[in-house]
């Protein structure tokens, strides 16, 4: 029996019979499970077997200019950057401005750490980085364009021409295929995306330190323990904020006001990705029938035989930087982590306010403002050191 167990079994002997309320120590073994997978992310993200030119310098060099060029939307005022800006790459306002000033309907995502994601927007609607960059580049409200536009911005800038003709072996003039320009674009610009990392935080060090101050027996007087403790009991943040990249890559409704014709999230966007010709499974994937295709059929699945789980549901962000993508949740209402925390310490916003059904884990949880103030000061603490 490790030391760790037989104070546990010690304890509550103790606390039997005394009649005083009795709390298990923390962390049980099962939760202690939950805290040795929340390691540092690998530096870079695994590789995707759809994009071929995802790792590709040459290819993330291209796109770095071309998610700084605002001539690649139809008005010529809005870029990426424009929208994912600053250090978190994203906004400080609960939506964003596109073409002729028009609002985004979301808050922006941070785009840091973005090549860890398994899905793609808050409601899941592209599955991989590169053909997420397509919905940007043309919807109306954002950069308005297609793939004339794109064209002829390449064109007219003889080092792009340049780039784009010796990494995909046609003149961007020359390419007859608008979809596959468009492809070959978002392709170059996950390159550069899947280079905003910032993995290794203050917490991982933490978690380690608490990690051999429970194998030493005072895990109690560890600074991270309160902190810890309510992410993964009381709060039961862990539940869905799991693992390396502090996200179980799914979609949960927890009950957040929402009234926008985007609020039924999961359950308006599974069926478009499914039929989408640049899904990961199409023409335009480099691995049209690895495990991307069993992916999206897995999806279609569970769609199917349980509907009422993805109306209202949203995609799990991931923790990691949270500090640094300020308004928060999809509909960006919640300013602070404090808001955040004061969220899901009442159980989520009013019924009625949502649509669908929350999940059974968001409950109001009474946490003490100690417990808050830890829970703010562990999320402050993921932010992850600039390379
Ligand atoms: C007008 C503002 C705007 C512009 C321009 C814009 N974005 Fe975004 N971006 C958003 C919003 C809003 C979302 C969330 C949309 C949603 O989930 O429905 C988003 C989501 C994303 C995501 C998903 C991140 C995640 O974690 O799911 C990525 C990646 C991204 N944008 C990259 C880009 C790229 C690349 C470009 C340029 C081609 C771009 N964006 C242009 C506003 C913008
Ligand atoms: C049932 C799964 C689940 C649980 C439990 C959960 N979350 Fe979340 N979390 C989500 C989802 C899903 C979202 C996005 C919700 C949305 O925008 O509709 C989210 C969003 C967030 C955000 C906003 C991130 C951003 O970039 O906007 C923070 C911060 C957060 N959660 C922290 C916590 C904390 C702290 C706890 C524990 C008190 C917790 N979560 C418990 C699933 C969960």
């Amino acid at each position: 029996m490790s030391p760790f167990r037989l104070r546990t079994a010690v304890l509550s002997l103790a606390l039997l019979g005394t009649g005083c309320e009795s709390e298990a120590p923390f962390p049980s073994e099962d939760e202690l499970d939950e805290l040795n997978i929340l390691h540092t992310p690998s530096a870079r993200p695994e590789v995707d077997p759809t994009n071929k030119w995802g790792d590709n310098p040459d290819a993330a060099a291209l796109g770095h200019r071309l998610f700084e060029d605002p001539g690649l939307s139809r008005c010529g005022t809005v870029s990426c950057r424009s929208c994912h800006e600053g250090e978190g790459y994203t906004v400080e306002t609960p939506t964003a401005e596109g073409c002729g000033g028009q609002r985004t309907e979301r808050n922006p995502p941070s785009l840091l750490n973005a090549g860890y994601n398994r899905w793609f927007m808050w409601d899941g609607r592209a599955d991989r980085l590169w053909s997420q960059a397509i919905l940007p580049l043309t919807n109306p409200v954002e950069m308005d364009s297609d793939a004339v536009v794109v064209r002829a911005r390449l064109v007219a800038e003889p080092t792009y021409t340049a780039a784009y003709t010796q990494l995909f072996g046609t003149a961007p003039a020359d390419e007859q295929n608008g979809d596959l320009l468009l492809a070959n674009v978002g392709k170059v610009l996950a390159a550069y995306q899947r280079t905003l990392n910032r993995t290794d935080a203050p917490f991982d060090a933490d978690v380690r330190r608490f990690l051999q101050a429970v194998q030493a027996g005072t895990a109690e007087q560890d600074p991270a323990y309160l902190g810890l403790k309510t992410f993964v009991r009381k709060g039961q943040c862990v539940v869905c904020h799991k693992g390396r990249a502090l996200t179980d890559d799914k979609f949960h409704n927890v009950g957040l006001k929402d009234a926008g014709p985007g609020k039924r999230g999961q359950a308006d966007a599974v069926e478009g990705l499914l039929s989408w010709v640049f899904n990961a499974a199409g023409v335009f994937s480099d691995a049209p029938t690895g495990t991307d295709a069993a992916r999206l059929s897995a999806l279609n699945t569970q769609a199917q035989s349980k509907p009422q789980e993805v109306v209202g549901a949203f995609r799990t962000p991931t923790l990691r930087n949270v500090e640094l993508s300020a308004p928060y949740m999809h509909t960006g209402a919640e300013k602070s982590l404090e808001d955040v925390v004061d969220f899901y310490n009442e159980g989520g916003d009013a019924d009625g306010s949502f649509v669908g059904v929350r999940t059974e884990t968001i409950v109001k949880l009474d946490l003490s403002s100690e417990e808050k103030q830890a829970l703010v000061a562990l999320l402050k603490s993921m932010t992850g050191v600039a390379r």
